[in-house]
């Protein structure tokens, strides 16, 4: 999409639909919504009074200015109340007013900066959400080879952000710019992730990670089966054991400067289809389980959006990328392996292996002398059963780490919740017949998942991100609608990890 910014005042501006705003329980407009109701002859005033518009979060209401002003549509669009408004209200608010523009016909679209300067939000920011909302919600994921559906011609590709205040100007451009790369970021994961397994293989995570590489700059090691195992990287190749499918482990680095200052770490679990392996799953949504390298996902978007920004920062991307297939050469429930640490593990469940290929990750990781290491993935069932499908579990050694991804996560409209990591859950996880065993039965099975995990961090700040609520969004009945879901991956973590990383200071 193609995004600009542009001073002036919104009913002046030609565009097939410009989208203004309304507080709930407002009945007088003002700003841009007032100088458009001007215009108009009161028409919005008129539906306030009539009831159609109410100002309620994501209620649109179209009005047909008829000539009087250039634009052809005029999209009243909720912000629900005053008190409480934050970015997400203004993300939301983009996305449900992008959506009926295009359910309209509309293709080029301009909208005021919802929300810019109020409530403690800054304009930047405020800007930001608007283009993400925009964006996101005109996400349509176009399986390869398959004929578009009906509709799919209808799309929007062109949104203005105006702003009357010319001396906001610079904030209004530098958000946008942000948010397109943040939004951009996100579509690429959840194409990633929705994509069909036979297509979105581990080969095909480590060319997107070259590919990033190549447009932005960064360096980029892919490596194979063989040198996995010169890397001693015996928990990973376990799982990789029964597939045809070549896994990879991909290093993607961003370092603009050149520096050798220790690196802000990224690890996402790159599971590109989860069977199970002998361990197998039933079939009943299994499909959904090629959606189990969200974790990569997630990290790949975020570096190709910090890559756009140019963030001036240093951050490496570990990626180890393999299927867990049953298969005669598989790995069997018993057996033993070696992690690149030399921690030995006996696999109780070979569908436990999200932890299996994140530990030889966080090994590797070691090798940055991180200033911080997070991990995103999809690790366990229980995740949801605990938190649901909208709130990320974060397990963190680190306050103050815990602290800036919460606070991402809020800005970014992913909720995030710190869940226990005391090693009082250890005992779950012993054997006497490894140093650990990969499963800790069904009490706190996140929270057992996750200590298996820190047997393979360094001394360094570290968080772990269970996504495997939050990636995948079907039917949101339990929870308000955010109009920027489609059914599918969500593209959560790329949001937070951009805000993070932007954030993040090492101390
Ligand atoms: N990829 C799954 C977790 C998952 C489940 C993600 C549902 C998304 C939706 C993971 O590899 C897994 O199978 N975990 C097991 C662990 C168990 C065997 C200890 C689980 O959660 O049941
Ligand atoms: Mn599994
Ligand atoms: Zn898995």
């Amino acid at each position: 999409m193609d995004v600009s910014v542009r001073s002036g005042s919104i009913q002046n501006v030609d565009a097939d639909a410009i989208v203004i705003n309304l507080f709930q329980g407002v009945t007088e407009p003002g700003g841009a919504t007032g100088a458009v109701d001007k215009a108009l002859n009161g028409a919005i005033r008129d539906l306030i009074a009539n009831g159609a518009i109410r100002g309620n979060l994501n209620q649109k209401v179209i009005v047909f200015p008829r000539g009087a002003i250039p634009a052809q549509r005029v999209i009243v669009v909720g912000l629900g109340p005053e008190e409480g408004f934050n970015l997400d209200a203004a993300r939301q608010a983009a996305a449900a007013a992008a959506r009926a523009a295009r359910d309209a016909g509309a293709r080029s679209l301009a909208s005021v900066v919802h929300g810019g300067g109020r409530g403690g939000l800054s304009v930047a920011d405020a800007a930001q959400a608007v283009v993400e909302g925009t964006v996101l919600g005109l996400y349509r994921y176009a399986a390869p080879g398959v004929i578009p559906r009906e509709g799919f011609e209808r799309q929007v590709d062109s949104l203005a952000l105006v702003e009357f205040d010319s001396a906001k100007l610079p904030d209004v451009a530098s958000g946008a710019r942000v948010g397109q790369a943040t939004a951009n970021g996100s579509c690429l994961a959840r194409d990633l992730a929705n994509g069909p397994a036979s297509v979105v293989t581990p080969t095909a995570l480590a060319e997107t990670a070259m590919r990033i590489a190549a447009d932005y700059g960064m360096t980029c090691q892919v490596f194979d089966r063989e040198q996995m195992a010169e890397l001693k990287m015996g928990a990973l190749l376990s799982v990789a054991q029964g597939a045809s499918e070549p896994p990879k482990f991909i290093v993607l680095e961003h370092n603009p400067a050149g520096s050798d200052a220790p690196p802000f770490v990224l690890i996402g679990k790159g599971i590109t289809f989860d069977s199970g392996g002998i361990s197998i799953k039933p079939s009943e949504n299994m499909e959904e389980m090629r959606a189990d390298m969200s974790g990569a996902a997630a990290v790949l978007g975020a570096m190709q959006a910090i890559g756009a920004i140019g963030l001036p920062k240093r951050v490496v991307a570990i990626l180890p990328a393999t299927e867990n297939m049953p298969s005669g050469t598989a790995t069997h429930p018993g057996d033993i392996v070696t992690a690149m640490n030399g921690v030995t593990i006996e696999i109780i469940s070979t569908d436990a292996e999200g932890r299996l290929i994140l530990a030889d990750a966080l090994v590797y990781a070691q090798r940055y002398r991180p200033a911080a290491v997070v991990d995103v993935a999809t690790l366990t069932g229980a995740i949801a059963v605990a938190l649901g499908y909208y709130t990320t579990g974060v397990y963190a050694t680190h306050d103050g780490l815990w602290e800036a991804i919460h606070a991402a996560g809020d800005g970014a409209g992913e909720p995030m919740w710190r869940m226990p990591l005391t090693p009082i859950y250890d005992r779950q996880i012993t054997t006497p017949f490894a140093d650990v065993k990969n499963t800790g039965g069904r009490p706190g099975s996140s929270v057992t998942a996750a200590r298996f995990l820190a047997k393979f961090i360094g001394e360094h700040p570290w968080a772990h991100m269970d996504i495997a609520g939050t990636n995948w969004w079907e039917a949101d009945l339990t929870y308000p609608k955010r109009p920027y879901y489609v059914r599918g991956n969500t593209g959560v973590g790329v949001r937070t990890l951009v805000g993070l990383l932007g954030a993040w200071n090492a101390d």
